[in-house]
Parts: structure tokens; sequence; C-alpha cells
């Protein structure tokens, strides 16, 4: 059973006709979107709160022609403790695809296993793999044209910065994508928050290069980029450390100063919820070339166009 985890479960041909589709189904949105999740139920189990990720996916199921149903921990009998063997085997038997947002990673890995239908990572505290698609995504339609057969070769001289919690999902995220796609990404924050062991390991699992462009000095990583990222400074399940996180990652903050050093063309991302005067300036975010609401919408499209291409690989292995 084909699942979508992480980036490295596509291969380069399939991450191609995600954006390609991504890109159609944009353009067509309200005129034509092919009913390919058509009679179909795709169930989204959430562990951890969300907006972007829960409404896009939701209205994507039924762009597609599918129904969706949203669950939760706090009414499933997993919630209690039924095991996810059980859990994964019972939803298979009703469904045609799950979409989970959860914690550790190994829990979305658990379910995949059992499942005989495909599983979407919706965010783990690993990876952030909608995410990051998606913001190529944005990113190439402003810097080449997600159709295109070059695309890869106009991504490869660009420098991709991100600031904060470098040690976070969407940090690991960047960087898995960095080493599929061959762009130059550096990763800047506080001593302590260096990519984990965790990731370093999933990262030989499959095969990556690990090296890993890591620096304390903002300055330094924002010289020249094309595009500043930065993400909360406190994600889901880290509460307990805000105070210390936030003390540590003041000089992480992009600000119009950081800003100014990068190129002047350079975009500013984030994944949202923002936290302004925090991660990010209000000035930063008020400045036009920051992206975040066509980030927040691309999401429909690019997780319409994951969902089709692994509706399509469950069909031809029937
Ligand atoms: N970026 C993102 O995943 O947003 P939500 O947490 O609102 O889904």
């Amino acid at each position: 059973m084909k699942h979508f985890l992480g980036s490295t479960d596509l291969q380069l041909h399939e991450i191609k006709e995600v954006f390609s589709l991504a890109a159609d189904f944009k353009r067509l949105r309200n005129r034509h979107t092919p009913p390919v999740l058509d009679k179909q139920t795709w169930g989204l189990l959430f562990f951890k709160n969300s907006t972007r990720t829960r409404v896009s996916f939701e209205i994507g199921v039924r762009e597609l022609g599918g129904t969706s149903l949203y669950l939760d921990d706090r009414t499933m009998q997993v919630g209690r403790g039924e095991s996810i063997k059980d859990t994964a085997n019972v939803l298979s038997r009703y469904m045609h695809g799950l979409i989970i947002r959860t914690f550790e990673h190994e829990i979305i890995e658990e379910f995949a296993k059992h499942s005989s239908i495909p599983v979407i990572n919706a965010l783990t505290d690993l990876l952030h793999p909608c995410q990051t698609f998606t913001d190529i995504f944005t990113l190439l339609e402003r810097w080449s044209d997600p159709q295109s057969d070059s695309w890869m070769d106009d991504l490869k001289g660009k420098k991709i910065a991100f600031f904060g919690d470098t040690a976070c999902n969407m940090a690991n995220s960047w960087v898995i994508l960095s080493k599929l796609l061959g762009f130059q990404l550096v990763l800047s924050g506080p001593e302590g928050f260096e990519t984990t062991q965790e990731a370093i390991q999933f990262m030989k699992s499959r095969n990556l290069d690990t090296e890993i462009h890591f620096t304390t000095d903002a300055k330094e990583a924002a010289d020249q980029a094309d595009m500043l990222y930065t993400d909360v400074w406190v994600s889901m399940g880290k509460e307990k450390e805000s105070e210390e996180r936030i003390e540590l990652m003041k000089p992480y903050s992009v600000t119009e100063e950081l800003f100014s050093l990068a190129k002047p063309d350079a975009y500013f991302m984030h994944c949202m919820p923002t936290h302004p005067g925090w991660e990010v300036s209000e000035t930063v975010l008020e400045n036009p070339r920051a992206i975040l609401y066509d980030q927040a919408e691309n999401r429909l499209h690019t997780q319409k166009a994951i969902m089709a291409i692994l509706a399509e690989a469950k069909r031809s292995i029937r």
C-alpha cells in the first residue's frame, strides 16, 4: 500500500506529478474537478488541533467527489487505550483513506503498517510533509512553473533560510526536501536546537546524505537568501518549555532588519499560526512579499493532488 508519511515516500516522478496536478486543480477549481474519490470516504484522525490542515483536507476530499469524516482521540477508543493495530484494521474496513495528525512519528508508522488504505501524514512531531510540499509549490509558482520540465533546475540555485526552532518538524521536513530537490538550505537557531538524532536516523534509513548547514548566526543565514522561513517557537506538546524557548529564540525573530539582509526580491513564508512579535515581526507579516495566505490556500491544491495520486496507486494494485 502506498502511503505518504514523509516526502521520501514519493519518487521524483510522483513529486513532479503532485505539482503538475496541483497546478491543474488550482486553475480548474470551480470549473472541473475530476471525481477521483467518487463514492469514497476519507477519515481525518487528529490527536492535535488544526485549522488549515483539517479544513483544506476536508474540503479537498469533497471537491474530489468523496466524503470526509473527522475523528479525534477524545471520542475514539484509541484515546482510551485501544491498540493502533485494531484501530487501523477496523478503519480500513470502512474507509478508503486516512489522514492522521499525531505526536510521535512511530504512531503514524504503526497505523500505516496495519492499514490496507493509504495513510497521509498531516503532521507528526518529526515531519510535516504536506506543508513543505505546498511551500515548494508556492515558490515554484513564483520562481518557475510547477508544470515545466525545468523547475528542479530553477530551484537548484536558490538559498532558503529557516529560523528559530531548527529541531522542529517543519525544519526536518525542509532538510529532507532540500536533499531530494537540491536547493540550498541553512538552519539558524540557538545551540541545542540542531537537528535531532531521531531525524538524522530517519534520513539515514532513507539513504539521504545527512550533512546539514546549521548556524547560530542569524545574519549569516539571512545574507542573500531567496526565502526566509520560520515557525512557532513552542510547537504543540512543548508548552512546558515555553519560557526557556522564547528567551533562547529571540535573536532568531524574523524582523525587518533580518529580512533586509536577504535578496531584494526575497519572500517570507510561515506555515501558520503566527505569533506576531515573537518568531516574526508585525511589519514583516504586512510586507507584500510575505506570502502566508497563498501558502494556506495552496494546501488545498497540493493535498488534493497527493490524495489523487495515492488513490490511483491503490486502484492499480487491485
Ligand atoms: N500549518 C498548519 O499545519 O496549520 P494547522 O495547524 O492550522 O493545520
